[in-house]
């Protein structure tokens, strides 16, 4: 019984590589312009949800982490999509500036989760402090 169970499981699991996501990169059509060394942070650690120039691991290929990953992604993008950033009116992009730095501050963006297969994407303190001048507005050089 067991046997037949496990052969089942196995047998959806492998059909339903077949229905996975569609992996998007819509093309990048206002990116943020910012100092190079703020937007080597947002590269490195909010690229991958807030742009569309997404770097999709090989495990994105795998349903259903490739399910979890486009909501991610999908809803990352809906909520601060850099690729388009310079298309926002100067309130909307202060507005979020202050969200932004209120993210960073809390530690909650980068996702906890994303920061798991992601080490590189931590936030040193050094890269927070740039990130609160930009977001204040300030020149981080
Ligand atoms: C693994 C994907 C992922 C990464 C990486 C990520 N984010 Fe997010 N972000 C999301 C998702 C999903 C949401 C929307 C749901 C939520 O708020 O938790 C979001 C929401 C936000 C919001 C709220 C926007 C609003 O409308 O209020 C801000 C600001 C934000 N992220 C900034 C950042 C910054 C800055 C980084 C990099 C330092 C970053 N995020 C990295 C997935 C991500």
């Amino acid at each position: 019984m067991i046997k037949k169970i496990i052969i089942v499981l196995v047998v959806l699991f492998l059909i339903a590589q077949f229905i996975g996501p569609e992996k998007t990169n819509p093309p990048v059509t206002a990116d943020l312009i910012a100092d190079e060394n703020v937007k080597l942070i947002l590269k490195t650690s909010c690229y991958d949800c807030h742009s569309n120039e997404t770097v999709y691991p090989w495990y994105s290929d795998v349903v259903p982490v490739s399910y979890l990953l486009m909501n991610h992604i999908n809803e990352g993008r809906e909520h601060l999509n850099f690729s388009e950033w310079e298309n926002l009116d100067s309130l909307k992009k202060e507005k979020m500036l202050d969200e932004i730095w209120e993210e960073v501050e809390e530690n909650e963006m980068p996702m906890s989760s994303y920061l798991k297969l992601h080490p590189e994407a931590e936030l040193s303190a050094v890269q927070k402090e740039v990130m609160r001048n930009w977001a204040a507005g300030k020149n981080s050089n």
